[in-house]
């Protein structure tokens, strides 16, 4: 008996799948097809899959060519499956050609033709709206935004605001997009979205304009200077049936969400502490440092190390204690919260003033998670017990400087598939929202003293 293997994504099945399955299925007696998980899929860059695993698999059940159906999930696995199944034949489709040669080794390659002009690329640029969206604010991170959104599908940068003339010249001779100057309006009116990445201070007024102008919004962290205001957005979001995100990154990480899931899987028990920090020394002459008003510490980073503790402790804390080393301008060098939750206890710290080691301790009562800096990526993280022998490591997939992961989460929700809003809720970005409103109390009644 001759037997084949394939693999691939087989995502919003067409045509191009049905003929290469058939055609796989006439090399040979028994067929054996490896559809991939998103998991496998996400950690070679293809982040924006639409059909779930289970509708992939049956998709492919349904064309009756294949004889089994096996999950394919990692690195290497190819040569593992043509062992373990005694294969005859690989083939997969002519877009491959010479990428999987060196499986000549364990069996014979074969190449089929591709059925021109169809693809799950273009079944998902077909059958969403591809979304034009607008970056507001031009400074560091901007540019790193157009250069991620290259990596999702389905979204386009179109244009840019910002008031300060300067910073948009030079944004303009990098990257050939409209920009805009003035007229808020008029630059709202040509995005479907827009990204915001201005100064804190003005967030929440281009958040709120543009949602009231029906545009969806992915808006820089924090989002807002109060609960009230955050609580409002997302009302207004609500209202006009439009998708508002807090741009906190790590939150859309898989590995940082893989972090959160096994910390929730009771592996370390009943989780006691979070510990989360967050530092970047920074330059004296800039915003974070020279901005009496809303530099320092903890605006800049705070999104960061409340993202564990928000995710893994709850809503509900019961207390919250702020203290800073603050600068001679009265900016925060170093913040340290402490939030208190009945039968448990989280330390945020954030520093531009002062270098400490940022890590991430999430505390157990059978063990604990340790992601080393940065964290904020995960790109890595282990468990540990009473009994040091025993560490389990974790190195989950991370493309690029992980803002694709974000971008591709915003452009999802626009378009309505997939479940993914749990991944940072209205309700945690409010509650984040408090402490940032707790935190500009305290500021302001330590510059009045
Ligand atoms: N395939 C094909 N003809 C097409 C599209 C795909 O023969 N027009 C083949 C691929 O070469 C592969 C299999 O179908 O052997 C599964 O491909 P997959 O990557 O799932 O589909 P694509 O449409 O190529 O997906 P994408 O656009 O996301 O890359």
């Amino acid at each position: 008996m001759k037997k084949v293997i394939t693999y691939g994504t087989f995502d919003l099945f067409h045509e191009g799948h049905y003929k290469l399955l058939k055609r796989a299925r006439e090399l040979g007696d028994y067929l054996i097809v490896g559809v991939t998980t998103e998991h496998f899929d996400e950690g070679r860059g293809k982040i924006n899959v639409i059909d779930p695993i289970m509708e992939r698999i049956e998709n492919v059940r349904k064309t009756g060519f294949a004889d089994e159906i096996i999950i394919e999930d990692h690195e290497g696995q190819k040569i593992e499956d043509i062992q373990k199944y005694g294969i005859d034949i690989f083939t997969v489709g002519s877009d491959w050609t010479g990428y999987f040669d060196y499986l000549n080794a364990f069996c014979k390659v074969i190449y089929l033709d591709r059925t021109p002009n169809v693809s799950s690329t273009i079944l998902r640029k077909n059958k969403f709206q591809i979304v034009r969206i607008g970056v507001i604010g031009t400074g560091r991170i901007a540019p790193r935004f157009i250069s991620e959104a290259k990596y999702v599908s389905g979204i386009i940068v179109n244009s840019a605001y910002n008031p300060e003339k300067d910073s948009l010249d030079r944004f303009h001779r990098r990257f050939e997009i409209d920009c805009y100057s003035d007229h808020y309006d008029e630059f709202l009116e040509n995005v479907d979205a827009v990204y915001i990445a201005s100064p804190h201070e003005t967030h929440y007024e281009y958040a709120r304009t543009a949602l009231e102008h029906g545009k969806h919004v992915l808006c820089e962290k924090p989002m807002t200077f109060t609960r009230r205001e955050a609580v409002e957005l997302y009302e207004l979001a609500q209202e006009k049936d439009v998708v508002l995100m807090e741009g906190i990154k790590a939150a859309y990480c898989p590995g940082f969400q893989q972090l959160i899931n096994i910390a929730k899987s009771g592996k370390i028990g009943e989780i006691r502490d979070v510990e989360a920090c967050f530092s970047r020394l920074a330059d004296p002459d800039s915003r974070e440092i020279a901005d009496a008003k809303y530099g320092g510490g903890f605006l800049e980073y705070g999104g960061y190390p409340l993202l564990p503790i928000i995710k893994l402790l709850g809503i509900n804390y019961t207390k919250v204690d702020i203290d800073s080393i603050l600068s001679d301008t009265g900016i925060d060098l170093y913040t340290k919260i402490q939030i208190r939750y009945p039968g448990a206890m989280a330390t945020a710290k954030t520093g531009v003033g002062v270098k400490s080691e940022g890590q991430l301790i999430v505390a157990g009562t059978k063990g604990y998670i340790l992601a080393e800096s940065p964290w904020w990526l995960t790109r890595k993280f282990e468990i540990r017990y009473e009994n040091p022998s025993i560490i389990e490591k974790y190195e989950p997939n991370f493309q690029g400087d992980g803002l694709r992961y974000e971008i591709s989460e915003f452009v999802s929700k626009i378009n309505k598939f997939g479940m993914r809003g749990y991944r940072l809720t209205a309700e945690e970005s409010i509650a984040m929202a408090d402490i940032v409103e707790r935190f500009m109390e305290k500021r302001k009644k330590e510059a009045k003293a």
